[in-house]
């Protein structure tokens, strides 16, 4: 009776749980952020309720039907891991040295000579996203020349808060042109050539994002031998090698070049668009290093800036990724499935010229064929952009950029039509 008449007081004074709630607010300093320009594109275009709507936002390939698209390769790789039984133990901090020494082979090449003489540090990053994020920190913490990294304008949007976020400065260089929708090659050199001595530059290894825009052979050349006469420091982010040309060699162009020049460059992988590996988060991050005692201690480093921000990489993505580049077979099917996917996009480049001039387009639309890679820098304005939604519900990024992998030979024809009308 005594402990009811306790609790009783006890609860008549005791505000309830919604009260207390409602007196004590940890957050009500939190300001709401504004939504992500990409993800708000797709948020608009479900709630269209038109048949002909087109989501030409998302940077995901669609195959010609417009539906989300596994690689054979990757199902068949996925089949053998299964047979294998395999443990669900975790991964080494830098992932596992398997899948690092492959990924790091495609990208610079099986007769890499720092590759033989293991002066490479790769680990691996929860997809380019993550593979860029530990690079950032790693820069931020070691790298003691400067602590601003130039990125190209425009580049992907992530960059910046990625880079930010780590605590480094960003600035820019000259890169596309808005007048030929193509490279501004001279202004590109010549911001390059008077950006200071050791600063980090950040290069798109191919098929860049948004523009498409890539420099050719000879160019990469040329900024080869910039960035030594001005000691920079090349950082490449590839996130869609084979996804340019079709050909993985190929797209490796720019970063063999540089490391066949002689430079250290750091590099960031993915495997999201050239695996279709989107969710599986498979990257991973090299430094390339003077001699073996360097990568020892870069290494340790790297391993001490990942482990707090989450320990240890996912394994199942890694697991595909290596079991289609260590099996002979499945390579040779993986090459054949990303070359498919390139040609698929530049089929989609020519049919929309085809039907732009089919609809009496008097524009040059040169540079929607001699851009490369998921993306097309349309050049519409953002008025024409609204118009392209509003009346034709086809969603695209203000900055007129489309993803040339979300057109499929059924609408191709109607976007052609939709563009020429409120370009005319
Ligand atoms: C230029 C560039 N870098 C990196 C990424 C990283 O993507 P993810 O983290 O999905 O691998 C992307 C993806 O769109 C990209 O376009």
């Amino acid at each position: 009776m005594a402990l009811r008449s306790t609790f009783n007081l006890f609860q008549k004074n005791t505000p309830s749980l919604a009260a207390a709630n409602r007196l004590v607010s940890w957050w009500s300093n939190v300001e709401m952020g504004p939504p992500d320009v990409i993800l708000g594109v797709t948020e608009a275009y479900k709630r269209d309720t038109s048949a002909k709507k087109m989501n030409l936002g998302v940077g995901a390939y669609r195959d010609d039907n417009g539906k989300p698209y596994v690689l054979p390769s990757v199902r068949k790789a996925e089949e053998l891991l299964l047979s294998e039984k395999l443990d669900k133990e975790y991964s080494p901090i830098g992932g596992d040295s398997g899948y690092c020494a492959a990924v790091a082979k495609l990208a610079f090449g099986e007769d890499c000579a720092a590759l033989k003489d293991n002066l490479n540090v790769t680990v691996q990053g929860i997809s380019g996203t993550g593979a860029l994020r530990i690079g950032a920190a790693f820069f931020s913490k070691w790298y003691s020349p400067s602590k601003t990294v130039y990125l190209p304008t425009p580049s992907w949007g992530n960059h910046t808060p990625i880079l930010k976020h780590s605590g480094l400065d960003v600035k820019s260089y000259a890169y596309y042109d808005p007048k030929t929708c193509g490279l501004d090659f001279q202004s590109t050199l010549s911001d390059i050539s008077k950006i200071p001595e050791g600063s980090i530059v950040l290069l798109h290894a191919c098929a860049h994002n948004p523009t498409g825009v890539d420099p050719r052979p000879g160019q990469w050349d040329e900024l080869s031998n910039i960035f030594k006469s001005r000691k920079l420091f090349p950082f490449f982010d590839m996130a869609y090698q084979g996804f340019a040309s079709g050909d993985t060699v190929n797209d490796a162009y720019a970063v063999r070049k540089f490391v066949a020049d002689g430079h250290k460059v750091a590099l960031a992988q993915s495997f999201a668009k050239n695996m279709g590996l989107y969710g599986e988060r498979a990257g991973a991050f090299t430094v390339l290093c003077a001699d073996a005692d360097e990568a020892a201690r870069v290494m340790s480093q790297i391993k001490i800036l990942i482990r707090p921000m989450y320990s240890n990489p996912p394994i199942h993505g890694a697991r595909i990724v290596k079991k289609i580049l260590t099996t002979p077979d499945l390579n040779k099917q993986w090459l054949g499935e990303v070359k498919g996917m390139a040609d698929r996009i530049i089929s989609m480049r020519e049919k929309l010229v085809a039907g732009l001039k089919r609809e009496g387009s008097s524009h040059n639309w040169q540079h929607v064929t001699d851009q490369i890679g998921m993306f097309c820098f349309t050049g519409l304005k953002p008025d024409q952009v609204e118009r392209m939604t509003k009346e034709f519900s086809i969603y695209l990024t203000k900055d007129g950029r489309i993803s040339v992998a979300g057109i499929s030979s059924g609408n191709v024809d109607y976007l052609a039509h939709a563009i020429h009308t409120v370009t005319k």
